[in-house]
């Protein structure tokens, strides 16, 4: 009787405050759409027009009255980025935000294994579940256009096809989690300079061909859940808010039903947001612009002048009605999902991951003395020369920065493998404080640091140098471009002093771009080390004892010289602009598309990297001569390694077409394998090429196209190091 009366009492009172119905959003085993449709049915517009903009710097409303949490985010990619304060940018100084800094994905690309990504991703996604983040700001997959865009280091590389295989199992990875993946920075956000305004013109050709492969796969085969929109503009438009953009490419054709998010501050306009395809507002600075004021967050574009929009009818609700749909479809998936693991901070296992993906991605560039593997028993006295020896380089870089649990740097590391006794360090050079958006200058005086590097170069037996570029403005850091290609700190007239003394020099360079270098001729020994995280010591003196072999490729060109880069060779319009347009003038022709058609020789080509096996390539075979439509063509080729050494080999293949009505770049990459091989041992790599490979985007047609014709499939060991070319005919 007692259970009836509170049961009947119980009703009431729900039916008094409108829970008269079952709450279907609520529960877990109903479809996604009907849970989205049930709560919008509940929701007010204020409440629905709430939910698209920032509560605070890193996250937006949910629906209190409902039940609907917030959501919460946080920088990405490397890392899960330390607490801010809710409202401004200084650090929140918690003292249980100490994560692990995976290494940066310049590296993560050089992997060429997915699976690596995967596991990427998945402890990526882990850490961010534990700090209760519903998206991670990351992966960015803007495509390597100059080596002086200074957030090259958070993107996957020159070309389309390797960021679209890379970026799709860190989505998974992450969004395994009940996170959400945010790919950024949407679209062509291909420089730092002016990135705030510069409008970028590009044919279509160009952004279908380079610019938007990688997003599309993130979109239809990584299931993305949330996009990130770039600054600047695109033909006009800012990209935040861009009809072609986000309304007809992202949410039409490619069928898009996440939600998009401002990049921070770059919402310009409460019609075009509303209108272009923006869903959640982020970080505008709506109140004067420049500084913060407290409850800005009112005065969004998408806030107080949306809601009065709607109410005004100037703007359909079937406006608003789809924005809040996207927005309560990633909470679902996200912040209320259930069954979703609990996530782990900084462990051995992530610490693990973070290892292996700087070991897989370490490149080896030069081995001509056979100085590597190092035997370290030979040498007596080991002076490590270089400041990127001791400096922590996840602070710093932009929205990039970390604050990490352990940071083991390339000094420890090696000192760790080869015995402390017998090394020495000394800076050799020196540079600033990180500062945002200005260059500090060094503390101490470079050419005494010098001198001192190049007497104990002299009187050692073995100099390791660990140098590049760092994590300051103007090198590889948010918010500007470098100023030039050189190396800076007058590092080449360092190593040109070393090399005057010592034979023995092993170079390990850390960057997120590539450098001239000057000094290369004299130089025997060069790995390309990026920036590796937490495990960056360990992972590089793995590589240089030849615990782990190298199997990094470079997922970009090193150019001689800037000139010779394609961003660069018509002039400034097309780099940087004239601060208001740019007109992306090298078109489909970017890294070594550009380089190979041209027949401009680059110091070390895509897809290079050696290793301490040997391999032999054999004779590749195609089993047709001619295919149509749906036809599948196979390649095979032996691949043996002939040393006594493990190791690993990635096959690439790309595309030639012999003639074709519209230009065509020398070859594209168009599959890649890395495959494990043990001393002697031979495997047969298999590729499946099929019409899709085959074709470009026709301007002039406004479509993809595939000609009957002549065509190479190429097999080789980097884009210049060609093995074997097999013709073929599409009919
Ligand atoms: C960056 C984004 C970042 C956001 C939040 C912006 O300045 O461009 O990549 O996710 O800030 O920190």
């Amino acid at each position: 009787m007692t259970i009836r009366i509170l049961t009947l009492s119980l009703t009431f009172l729900f039916s008094i405050c409108g829970y008269s119905q079952a709450q279907i959003y609520l529960d877990n085993s109903q479809p996604i759409e009907t849970r989205v449709k049930d709560a919008l049915s509940r929701m007010t517009l204020e409440e629905k027009v709430k939910l698209t903009t920032a509560q605070s710097k890193f996250s937006s409303h949910g629906v209190p009255r409902l039940g609907i949490p917030e959501i919460w985010m946080s920088d990405g990619p490397h890392g899960v980025r330390m607490e801010i304060l809710w409202d401004s940018w200084n650090h929140a100084k918690w003292t249980n935000d100490s994560c692990t800094a995976f290494p940066a994905l310049t590296c993560l690309a050089a992997t060429w294994d997915p699976s690596v990504s995967y596991l990427y991703g998945n402890a990526i996604g882990e850490e961010a579940r534990y700090r209760r983040k519903d998206v991670l700001l990351g992966p960015g997959v803007n495509i390597y256009r100059t080596p002086l865009n200074g957030r090259n280091f958070e993107y996957m590389g020159e070309d389309p096809y390797l960021a679209s295989k890379m970026v799709v199992p860190y989505i998974q990875g992450v969004q395994r989690n009940g996170v959400a993946a945010c790919v950024k920075h949407f679209a062509l956000n291909n420089q730092e300079k002016w990135r705030n305004h510069i409008n970028v013109e590009v044919s279509d050709r160009a952004l279908n061909e380079i610019y938007l492969p990688a997003f599309k796969a993130a979109v239809q085969e990584g299931k993305v859940w949330t996009i990130m929109g770039a600054y600047n503009q695109v033909r006009g438009e800012y990209a935040c808010h861009n009809d072609l953009l986000l309304n007809k490419i992202l949410k039409k054709d490619w069928g898009f039903d996440g939600t998009v998010i401002s990049d921070w501050g770059g919402t310009h306009n409460t019609r075009e947001a509303a209108l272009n395809g923006l869903d959640i507002e982020m970080g505008t600075y709506t109140n004067g612009f420049t500084s913060n004021v407290s409850a800005a967050y009112d005065n969004y574009y998408l806030a107080s002048p949306y809601l009065k929009m709607l109410k005004a009818g100037e703007i359909p609700l079937s406006n608003i009605d789809d924005k809040a749909s996207r927005i309560l479809r990633l909470i679902f998936r996200t912040a209320m999902a259930q069954n979703k693991p609990f996530g782990s901070l900084a462990n051995d296992e992530h610490h693990s991951v973070a290892r292996k993906v700087g070991e897989e991605g370490i490149v080896l560039l030069k081995n001509s003395a056979g100085l590597l593997p190092l035997n370290a028993a030979k040498y007596k006295k080991i002076v490590i020369v270089g400041e990127n020896a001791t400096r922590k380089l996840t602070e710093g870089g932009g929205s990039s920065e970390l604050k990490v649990k352990k940071e083991v740097s390339p000094l420890e590391g090696i000192s760790n493998k080869f015995g402390k006794a017998k090394i020495t360090y000394t800076m050799g050079y020196a540079s600033g404080d990180v500062a945002y958006d200005k260059v500090l200058p060094p503390k101490y005086n470079t050419d005494s640091l010098r001198t001192v590097a190049i007497k104990l170069a002299q009187e050692a037996d073995l100099v390791i140098y660990v140098g590049g570029l760092n994590k300051n403005s103007q090198q590889d850091s948010e918010g500007d471009d470098r100023k030039s290609y050189e190396l800076p700190f007058d590092q080449n007239q360092l190593i040109s002093g070393l090399q005057q003394v010592n034979k023995n020099i092993v170079m390990v360079m850390l960057s997120g771009n590539a450098y001239e270098m000057p000094w290369l001729n004299k130089a025997t020994t060069l790995i390309q080390a990026w920036y590796l995280g937490s495990e960056s010591g360990n992972a590089i003196a793995n590589i240089l004892s030849g615990d782990v072999n190298p199997s990094g490729k470079l997922p970009f060109s090193f150019p001689v010289k800037l000139t010779d880069n394609s961003a660069h060779a018509f002039g400034e319009i097309s780099y940087p602009g004239d601060s208001t347009n740019q007109y992306y003038k090298d078109d489909i022709l970017v890294g070594y598309r550009w380089y190979d058609t041209k027949k401009i020789a680059s110091q070390y080509p895509f897809g290079f990297g050696l290793s301490y096996s040997k391999f032999l390539y054999g004779k590749a075979k195609i089993d047709k001569t001619s295919i149509k439509d749906n036809d599948v063509l196979t390649v095979t080729v032996p691949v043996k390694n002939t040393s006594n050494i493990a190791g690993k080999e990635v096959i690439q293949l790309y595309i030639h077409d012999k003639k074709s009505s519209e230009l065509r770049p020398e070859k594209e990459l168009k599959a890649f394998q890395k495959v494990e091989l043990l001393p002697g041992e031979e495997k047969i790599i298999s590729f499946k090429i099929d019409k899709s490979s085959l074709k470009f985007y026709s301007d002039n047609k406004k479509q993809w196209v595939a000609e009957a014709g002549k065509f190479s499939a190429l097999i080789g060991s980097s884009s210049r190091d060609i093995k074997s070319s097999l013709d073929f005919i599409l009919e």
